[in-house]
């Protein structure tokens, strides 16, 4: 395993470090089944933002399926990481950004959440869910995996059923929660798959 020099993955550096040694464990290495369906499904194409994106797999996926979306990461290793992946007819679509300063051009109709959540320090939380609530209107929706575990080190930092309802609902209602089917060995047994509707006010 590779020896690293960065421990706070609050800094970009973090992640650099990680995607730069091709360490990168989290990485599903293209598209998650679950997503592809709610994708499919969708009776309409959706304006979806896609923070911390990583290797952005799921971007090119949106856009063939005919999605405006936009994915953020503010580790330039991942930004190239996800430019190469998405092409360059698409790698305008991949902004480098720090997701709790990044500024929708259009109102959002999705945020598509894998590993985001988890890759921030649990006192980091309710500052993640205030800005995913501030980013959408009511209506509009907080879908992905979402990792349910109580080992305290991490990244990644995994929440329990209880503290993501009382995290989420002051701003979200819980549509869909399934168990996954194709997770990768970190996440396997440990994530469900999750749709949340933002309420009003
Ligand atoms: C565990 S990785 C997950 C990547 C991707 N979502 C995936 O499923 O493969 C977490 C990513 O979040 C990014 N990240 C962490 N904090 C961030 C922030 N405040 N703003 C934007 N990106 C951030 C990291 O750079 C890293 O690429």
């Amino acid at each position: 395993m590779a020896d690293f020099q960065t421990r706070d993955p609050r800094s970009p550096a973090f992640w650099d470090e990680r995607f730069d040694k091709q360490f990168t464990p989290w990485d599903h290495g293209g598209v998650p089944a679950r997503l592809r369906q709610f994708v499919q499904d969708s009776p309409a194409p959706l304006r979806c933002l896609i923070p911390g994106c990583g290797s952005a797999y799921e971007l090119v996926f949106m856009f063939d399926s005919g999605w405006d979306a936009t994915a953020i990461d503010f580790s330039p290793a991942a930004v190239a990481a996800a430019r190469i992946v998405v092409g360059e007819r698409r790698a305008g679509q991949v902004v480098e950004a720090d997701f709790f300063a990044w500024q929708p051009t259009a109102p959002l109709d999705l945020i598509y959440e894998r590993a985001f959540l988890c890759a921030m320090p649990r006192a980091m939380r309710a500052q993640v869910a205030a800005r995913w609530a501030q980013l959408l209107a009511p209506g509009a929706m907080l879908a992905g995996y979402f990792f349910f575990d109580e080992h305290a080190k991490g990244p990644p930092f995994g929440i329990t059923h209880e503290q993501l309802q009382e995290l989420l609902s002051p701003y979200f209602e819980c549509l869909i929660d399934e168990a996954v089917t194709d997770s990768i060995a970190v996440f396997a047994g440990k994530e469900r798959w999750m749709v949340w509707s933002r309420r009003a006010g």
